[in-house]
């Protein structure tokens, strides 16, 4: 097989066997294909678009370019939930308690982040002690007992994707449908999930800005992941504004413990009990989405997903007593609100902004080697559709810094204040089974 001959026949439209993709994948890994043909290979798939057969094929041999994760240890259906990623997005640090409250083994690996806040297990670092540095026997065991462990991602997972998005990032082919999909499927099986809930954000804070394309990756993914014998459902939620009220880590994990002591915000717990039915349903823990919603909802008012929060910092060395004073949490020294300039209804929040807002005050990295400030962030106190007085704070940000001209810039940009009422935007679009 020559690669030279592969990047024509899909060039000219025709469909790879799996035979070849693995071909193609194990030589990018081992540097046996040169970056300049695996370029324009993937310029070749970006206008050519791919089966659902060869999407499959491409997802599997990225699986095995490294390490896969074996799960068989802990008991009952593992099922992983991922999120393509926004702003304000806590959902994990809520979500992973509650179903496993209702039985559900959570077996996550999670990443650091970067960009506008740090990435889940940046802000469960934010409660004093706790850390996921266990091996691999440890958190096998640590799920089998509580139903709950989350852990580092290991360095070798996906390696080709590694290295494809890496490439894709600098030759204009990060924005095809089946590249995005086989990246994000691959590394949610190659970490072992049994089956697989999908929360595919859209809107202006979201990777996919616009429905139709979130829609189809979406769709995409769905199908991958069911060709690869794993049960997949798929959401598409809004990310035209930020998720629940909070941004930066310390203050995320307190806004996911009050939803999980019932203090709500609406939409961080509608999308919880939305993703968490499915999840509930896949593992089996309840015969329909009605079923495992009623489920969720109890361990919510009765105590038992709080406590098995509690449970959970306790075992990976953190403080649980947190949960019930959150002034544990890091605190920034200065809280700096924010005024309306006009009255009015809240038209738009740009969550972008909102984001690098909080990543200007040193609640995310601006790189790989940045260090966060876990405490600082910033709170909305309006959200679309929400009346608005003049001089009303809309915004308070938790700083460490006094002078944050720029950021107030930020967060009063992002905010449109118009005079005409304005519905709040749908949180859930679609779901896709
Ligand atoms: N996220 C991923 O993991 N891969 C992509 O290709 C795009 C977003």
């Amino acid at each position: 097989m020559r690669m030279v001959d592969l990047i024509e026949k899909k060039r000219d439209g025709a469909d790879l066997t799996k035979e070849e993709i693995e071909f193609i994948i194990q030589g990018y890994t081992n540097d046996e294909i040169p970056d300049y043909q695996m370029s324009a290979f993937a310029m070749a798939v970006f206008f050519q678009d791919m089966t659902p057969q060869e999407r499959a094929s491409l997802t599997m041999a990225m699986v095995e370019s490294g390490d896969q994760i074996d799960l068989s240890k802990i008991e009952g259906i593992k099922v992983d939930k991922h999120s393509t990623g926004g702003v304000g997005d806590k959902t994990t640090i809520a979500l992973a308690p509650l179903v496993a409250a209702v039985g559900v083994p959570v077996a996550k690996m999670s990443g650091r982040g970067l960009g506008h806040t740090g990435g889940t297990i940046d802000k469960l670092e934010a409660i004093p002690g706790f850390h996921v540095e266990i091996d691999t026997s440890e958190f096998s065991e640590l799920v089998n007992k509580n139903k709950l462990a989350v852990i580092g991602q290991t360095a070798n997972l996906t390696p080709a994707d590694k290295k494809l998005y890496g490439l894709r990032d600098v030759t204009a082919t990060v924005n095809s449908i089946p590249l995005i999909a086989s990246s994000i499927m691959s590394k949610k099986i190659a970490s072992g999930a049994d089956a697989i809930v999908l929360d595919v954000k859209t809107g202006s804070g979201a990777f996919m800005k616009e429905l139709e394309k979130s829609k189809e990756l979406a769709e995409a993914m769905v199908e991958i992941g069911n060709n690869l014998g794993r049960q997949t459902m798929a959401i598409i939620s809004d990310m035209n504004q930020p998720l629940g009220f909070s941004v930066g880590n310390a203050l995320e994990v307190k806004e996911a413990i009050e939803m999980l002591k019932g203090n709500g915000p609406d939409d961080l717990l509608e999308l919880c009990l939305t993703l968490g039915s499915y999840m509930v349903f896949l593992a089996k823990q309840a015969t329909s989405i009605e079923e495992a919603r009623t489920k969720l909802q109890e361990v919510i008012a009765n105590g038992a997903a709080i406590e098995k929060l509690k449970t959970f910092i306790a075992a990976q060395g953190g403080d649980p007593t947190v949960v019930d004073d959150t002034n544990k949490l890091p605190s920034a020294s200065y809280e700096i609100p924010i005024k309306a300039t006009e009255s009015g209804y809240i038209s738009k929040i740009v969550a972008d902004k909102i984001g690098l807002a909080a990543m200007t005050l040193g609640a995310g990295r601006a790189t790989k080697e940045s260090v966060i400030d876990l405490a600082v962030g910033i709170i909305l106190h309006k959200k679309i559709g929400d009346q608005v007085k003049e001089g009303e704070a809309i915004a308070t940000l938790h700083s460490n810094s006094e002078n944050v001209d720029t950021v107030i810039e930020l967060v009063q940009g992002s905010f449109t204040i118009v005079q005409e009422p304005i519905n709040p935007p749908t949180l859930i679009y679609n779901s896709i089974s």
